[in-house]
């Protein structure tokens, strides 16, 4: 069997490096998106990684466009034969109560993290059909499940994210093509920091297990259930988030 190809939208960010690291161990071929601003970013993220072992490709490309997001899919197939894994990562967050909200940061979250997922499922979907293998893993979040003061747009986009998991997962489970969900709580990354100190402190106080999640414990989930051996979990939400929420 030749090594299977996997692309981690966001992979060069927080929970995306990781994911990035986790597939590698397990001996996928691994492509790290990025935004196309990000370039220089990744190329040091790639170095970095190259140092420590791990030979990862880049990709820049904004997957909020079809067109960009087309491309690099198109791309990638062309140069390894398939593109067998993806990994739905790519994130923004634009936090205002919606009496504040403005067109953009409803349009922004909205493009980046929910149409990217149709943006970049959708030109690979016939492959993984016609090979009869296929993983994808949609990076959602515990406010998509529950909803945050301060995330309408947010939350909408990660509630849309594991709609589309549980459509998908019924048109291709015949086709062992596995579509699933994970739902990460507060994770330590540069978006959870950017949360105001007192009102992070305040929402890991109410987290059962009484401390922020690590990246690593994100992308043990998205690893199994990208693997080989997943054969019949689809259109499940997994949530890995220290029993902040249990849906
Ligand atoms: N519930 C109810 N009321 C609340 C509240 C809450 N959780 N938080 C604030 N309020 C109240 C305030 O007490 C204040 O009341 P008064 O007007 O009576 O004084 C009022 O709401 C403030 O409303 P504003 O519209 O003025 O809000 P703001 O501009 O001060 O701040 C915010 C809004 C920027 C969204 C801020 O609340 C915030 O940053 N919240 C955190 C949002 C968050 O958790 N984001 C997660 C980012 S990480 C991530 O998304 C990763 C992941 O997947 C988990």
């Amino acid at each position: 069997m030749s090594k299977r190809v996997a692309l981690v939208t966001g992979g060069i960010g927080g929970i995306g490096s990781a994911i990035c690291e986790a597939l590698l161990a397990q001996g996928r071929t691994v492509v790290a998106n990025c935004h196309p601003s990000e370039e220089q970013d990744a190329v040091k993220w790639q170095a970095a990684h190259k140092e420590k072992g791990m030979d990862m490709e880049i990709f820049p490309a904004d997957v909020s466009s079809f067109e960009d997001a087309s491309a690099m899919v198109e791309d990638i197939i062309k140069r390894h034969g398939s593109l067998d894994i993806i990994v739905n990562c790519a994130g923004i967050t634009r936090d205002k109560t919606l009496k504040k909200m403005d067109v953009g940061s409803w349009t922004a979250v909205i493009s980046v993290n929910l149409n990217s997922v149709f943006n970049v499922t959708r030109p690979a979907i016939d492959g993984m059909l016609n090979n009869g293998f296929g993983r994808i893993v949609n990076i959602s979040s515990v406010n998509g499940q529950k909803g945050q003061f301060g995330q309408t747009n947010y939350s909408a986009a990660k509630a849309g994210m594991h709609g589309f998991t549980m459509a998908l997962a019924q048109e291709t489970a015949r086709k062992n093509v596995m579509v699933n969900t994970v739902s990460p709580g507060y994770i330590e990354t540069a978006m959870t920091a950017a949360v105001p100190e007192d009102i992070r402190n305040a929402i890991i106080a109410t987290i059962p297990a009484a401390r922020m999640g690590q990246p690593k414990e994100i992308a043990d989930a998205v690893a199994f259930l990208s693997s080989d051996d997943n054969t019949y979990i689809t259109g499940a939400n997994l949530p890995v988030n220290g029993g902040l929420y249990m849906g």
